[in-house]
Order: C-alpha cells, then sequence, then structure tokens
C-alpha cells in the first residue's frame, strides 16, 4: 500500500490577554455592534510582548506531546506566517532554535489565509515521497503588533488576533490526507495586500514618507474579499471532494479558514451544509490568518466535536489572491 501521510498531534496557544468588542470602543471609533454584526468577532487576544516564534513555539509543543514525538524526532519544519519575527531569516529558524534542535530543514512560506493549507500541501507531498517522516507544520501570527489602532484603522484593526496552531503530520499506511488543492490569481493581489516594506516601493524598500502614507498597514477591498472568499471556498470544497472521492455529505466536519462568520454562513448556505457541522472559532480568537484551522482543530478536539476517523474538509482563502482546501481522514 502507498505511503499517506496522517496528522498525530495537534496543538495550539494563544496569548493569555484578550480585548472585547468593548475594549475597543475606547480605542478606535467603533462599537460591538458593528463588529458582531459584520464579523462575527467578539473578542480576541493580543500579545503584550509576545513574537511569532514564541507563541508558535507554544502551539508546537502541545503538538508535539499530542503526537507523543520529541523535537529531536522532526525531519522538517514549515512554518506559515505574514507576521515574522524578522525580515529575514525565516521564523521556522527561529522556532527551530527554541525547540533546541538543528540540522532539519526549516521552511517559511506566507500564502496569508491560506498558509496552513498550502503547508499540508507541501507536507504531504514530501511525506507521500519517502523524503521526510516526520513533519511540524505551524501557522502562527502576532498581527496586534502592526494594526493601527487608531479609527483610520478601524475597518481592518477589529477584525485580526493573535495566535498559532501546529500539527504534527507522519508517514502512515492508514488513510491520512486524501487530496489538498491549490490556487492562486495574482491579479487580486493588490486587494488584499500590505505594501510596505518592499522593493516596489522606488528607492527605498522603507521609509519615513512610507510610514507617513501608512502603508506598511494591511488594505482591504473588503466587499471584494467576501464575495469571492464565498465563490473560491465553495467551489475548490467540491471540487478537492470530489478528487478525493467523497460527497458534501460524507464529511464529518468542516474546518474554514476564519476570516469573517458571514464569509463562513455563506459557504455553508451555498453549499447546503448543516450549520453544525462547520466548526467555527473567530468570535472568541477573530482572525489569526495562517492559525486559525490548526487552531480551530485543536479547539475542536479540545470540545470533543471533532474525534479520530472522522472525515474532515477544511478550506480558506485569502490574499494573493489564494486558496485552496484539503480532505483528510483525522
Ligand atoms: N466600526 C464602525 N464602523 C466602521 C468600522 C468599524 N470597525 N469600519 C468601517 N466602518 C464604517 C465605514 O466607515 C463605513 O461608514 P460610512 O457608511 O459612514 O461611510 C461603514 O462602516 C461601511 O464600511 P465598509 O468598509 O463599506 O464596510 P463593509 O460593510 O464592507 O464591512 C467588512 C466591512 C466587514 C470587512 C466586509 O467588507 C467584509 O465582511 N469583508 C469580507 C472580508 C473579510 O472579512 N476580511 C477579513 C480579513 S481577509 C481574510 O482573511 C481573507
Amino acid at each position: 500500500m502507498a505511503l499517506s501521510s496522517k496528522i498525530i498531534g495537534v496543538g495550539s496557544y494563544v496569548p493569555p490577554k484578550s480585548y472585547t468588542n468593548f475594549d475597543l470602543e475606547e480605542m478606535m471609533d467603533t462599537s460591538h455592534d458593528w463588529i458582531v454584526q459584520r464579523s462575527g468577532i467578539e473578542k480576541r487576544h493580543w500579545v503584550e510582548d509576545e513574537c511569532t516564534s514564541d507563541l508558535a513555539l507554544q502551539a508546537s509543543l502541545k503538538a508535539l506531546k499530542a503526537a507523543d514525538m520529541s523535537a529531536d524526532q522532526l525531519d522538517m519544519i514549515i512554518f506559515a506566517t505574514i507576521s515574522p519575527d524578522h525580515e529575514f531569516p525565516g521564523t521556522a529558524c527561529f522556532l527551530q532554535q527554541k525547540l533546541g534542535i538543528s540540522k532539519i530543514p526549516a521552511i517559511d512560506i506566507r500564502q496569508q489565509c491560506t498558509g496552513f493549507i498550502y503547508g499540508l500541501s507541501m507536507a504531504d507531498v514530501y511525506i507521500k515521497s519517502g523524503q521526510y517522516k516526520n513533519i511540524l507544520l505551524v501557522g502562527a501570527e502576532v498581527h496586534s503588533k502592526g494594526l493601527d489602532k487608531t479609527p483610520n484603522g478601524r475597518a481592518i484593526s477589529v477584525l485580526f488576533g493573535d495566535g498559532a496552531g501546529a500539527v504534527v503530520l507522519t508517514a502512515t499506511k492508514d488513510s491520512g490526507i486524501f487530496h489538498t488543492e491549490l490556487r492562486a490569481d495574482g491579479n487580486f493581489a493588490k486587494e488584499l495586500w500590505t505594501p510596505a516594506p518592499g522593493s516596489a516601493l522606488g528607492k527605498e524598500r522603507i521609509s519615513k514618507e512610507i510610514l507617513d502614507k501608512g502603508l506598511h498597514y494591511a488594505q482591504m477591498n473588503g466587499k471584494l474579499v467576501f464575495v469571492h472568499a464565498v465563490k473560491r471556498m465553495s467551489e475548490i470544497l467540491v471540487e478537492s471532494l470530489k478528487k478525493s472521492g467523497f460527497s458534501l455529505d460524507d464529511v464529518d466536519l468542516f474546518l474554514f479558514h476564519q476570516a469573517n462568520l458571514r464569509i463562513n454562513n455563506k459557504v455553508a448556505e451555498v453549499l447546503n451544509i448543516p450549520e453544525e457541522k462547520v466548526f467555527n472559532t473567530i468570535q472568541e480568537f477573530g482572525n489569526t490568518t495562517a492559525a486559525t484551522i490548526p487552531l480551530g482543530m485543536d479547539q475542536a478536539i479540545k470540545t470533543g466535536v471533532l474525534k479520530p476517523g472522522m472525515l474532515v474538509a477544511m478550506a480558506a482563502f485569502g490574499g494573493g489572491f489564494t486558496w485552496g482546501a484539503s480532505v483528510i481522514r483525522f
């Protein structure tokens, strides 16, 4: 029987301090009702001083423990983030050092809100090829240090939280990951992006002028993102299930990226998926970009919603635009 790859350990971590929408009302001329009605978010966790690899470390240690594995048994680290510790080297290298290991490859990927699905696809291919056996895949973000928390930034800043989720994958002969489908369309790259720092900005990657214009803050065409997210996630879910040999009815649990509760409710409505089969965490954590799916997976395990043997379909959509879906036997 051919090799498959399977998630054998899941962990997550959010910083202890949470901020309700009422806390945000004090900072940025917003309201609890506006945020809940538009996004479903009620609170989010923001760091005091931790960095992205700190959050990732905590999630990774929990995932390793759940997998009954030590860090020195890992063959590779894949780290999805758009809020790295530093410009370079990648945050995977900092995480590797904090895990007390060396030598194994440590790769950073971006892929924004689709980072975890892209990382899952990479891990799956490395494992199925026989090149690596045990891979740590992490999605982690510290957004709070990069948000404009004045009224100017309210349209974006109320949506994002900090957090990390990690999974350990291993080679197995059982059923694990059936299929992962990936897409991107760079025609929409500037519809959801953070322009600075960047080499396309003129003579300098970063300057006082760039900072004065706020180009280091994320920018989003919210309405366009909404329409595309619903369409693309619905399409790719159906396609990846078809390629896996399953139908929507076969799926026990749907884990979607947590950009916006209204997006996920709309995808469920379009595909006629019963509400109780979609596991959402955005109410509590906001949008943690690359961390949302593994964070949700861990919460679903902890609350007894996700159990071994279940058929799980995941889908995400984000900046790029990028989108993807994966079907796994948990
Ligand atoms: N609090 C109060 N009022 C606000 C806020 C806020 N935080 N932000 C904007 N407003 C105001 C605007 O100023 C505007 O006021 P006006 O009518 O007086 O001019 C009004 O609310 C409507 O503003 P819009 O920008 O048109 O807001 P919209 O109704 O489109 O909702 C939202 C914004 C929630 C982002 C919506 O576009 C959406 O759901 N988009 C989906 C994309 C998404 O959720 N992205 C998340 C991250 S991306 C990802 O993960 C894929």
